[in-house]
């Protein structure tokens, strides 16, 4: 058996699709651009949605959108895609770790209290792997110190916290559609949502060049629009978003309640009244996740690490701040034991349970090892 980590979709639509914007529409800001922008406000049910060639490009555009200033601080997590926080460093500003909650891999709020000073101007969350950070006290610090709240949701779309769609709970909310992610573009693309007028005109504007009309330019903007194919693509892949996102908690929940009697590994947390994940991966805790990563591998199952290097263990971090270890110890711990298993809508019962028997055979033979000396 083979069973990939992930698993993109394409089928005929999304191919007629791509040939009807060849034949029809203009290649740049398309009609097909502002239709998806439209779908997208409805599904998040917000006022505007802007899209952008990448993830990166809408956190750093929203960074810049809600005034980031040169040595501004933002508070984020450095347990993320490196993404994260190089969109503060591209925005101008200066990303102030906070560690992590042992259990859901998000920021915790405490270690966020404790990272704000008279130079913070925001608060960047990432929903990790899908699952809500804990907003109401992000929010709650937020407004006390006077931040905005930028979420990062690139791993999330459709996720709910507390009966929202994460991404409309802040200032603004920040999406990729890069080809593994719940919903993509097949290639690379971004959004920002927001309900603040403001905020909407300025990312417009950063990702055209700086447009305010053809050959008119009121600030330093960028060639950072989403191409009218992948939009298009994107529009079919919205439709089927909650479709797949409901796929993809029943596989959580199955994985689950297989793997639950095995006492070395954690489980990621599971949905609540309060909360529906969207797994975008799943993702299990153990010191053994090396061996672990191996012995399933050359069972033909692939796994991935999410992340194995924390953010400011980067060389390029260590080397502007002079990070070395020991800073974020349970960032640094969780990349040491995270494993991410195959997750998609698409995975059948047969190999999920083929791969949470690979998994107890892993532990039972460790354990046999164990006994025998
Ligand atoms: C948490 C997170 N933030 C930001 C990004 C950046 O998105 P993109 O790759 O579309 O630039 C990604 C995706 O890779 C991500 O997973």
């Amino acid at each position: 058996m083979k069973i990939p980590l992930m698993k993109p979709f394409v089928n005929e639509e999304i191919k007629n699709a791509v040939v009807y914007v060849l034949e029809n529409e203009r290649f740049v800001l398309g009609e097909d651009v502002y239709k998806f922008e439209e779908e997208l406000a409805r599904y998040f049910g917000v006022k505007y949605a802007i899209t952008t060639s990448s993830g990166t490009h809408a956190l750093e555009f929203a960074l810049k959108a809600i005034g980031l200033k040169k040595n501004d601080k933002v508070v984020t997590t450095p347990f993320s895609f490196i993404a994260t926080a190089n969109s503060i460093l591209h925005a101008g500003g200066e990303p102030a770790f906070a560690d992590i909650r042992d259990d859901t891999f998000n920021i915790d709020p405490t270690e966020v209290s404790r990272r704000i000073d008279s130079n913070t101007k925001a608060i960047l969350p990432v929903h990790l792997y899908g699952y809500p950070a804990d907003m109401n006290k992000i929010i709650e610090l937020a407004d006390e110190n006077d931040l905005k709240v930028i979420e990062d949701a690139c791993q999330a779309h459709g996720a709910i916290y507390q009966g929202r769609k994460v991404g409309t709970l802040g200032d603004a909310g920040c999406f990729s559609f890069y080809p593994s992610k719940n919903m993509t573009v097949c290639g690379d693309g971004g959004a920002v949502i927001t309900d603040h007028e403001d905020i909407a005109e300025t990312v417009m504007r950063l990702r055209d060049c700086g447009r305010i009309s053809k050959y008119e330019h009121d600030i330093i903007g960028y060639t950072a629009r989403l191409n009218t194919i992948n939009a298009a693509i994107g529009r079919i892949q919205l439709k089927y978003l909650d479709q797949w996102n409901e796929a993809r908690r029943r596989v959580a929940k199955t994985y689950s309640s297989l793997l639950s009697d095995i006492e070395e590994i954690t489980l990621p947390p599971s949905e609540t009244s309060t909360i529906k994940p969207v797994y975008h991966l799943y993702v299990i805790r153990t010191k053994y996740r090396d061996d672990l990563k191996k012995w399933l591998e050359e069972n033909g199952i692939e796994c991935g690490i999410h992340y194995p290097i924390p953010i400011h263990l980067q060389p390029i971090y260590r080397k502007i701040y002079g990070y070395s270890g020991g800073e974020y110890p349970k960032s640094e711990r969780a990349s040491k034991e995270c494993l991410s298993i195959p997750m998609h809508p698409f995975l059948k019962d047969e190999e999920i349970k083929y791969i949470s028997e690979k998994i107890h055979e892993f532990f039972n033979k460790k354990s046999r090892v164990k006994r025998d000396g």
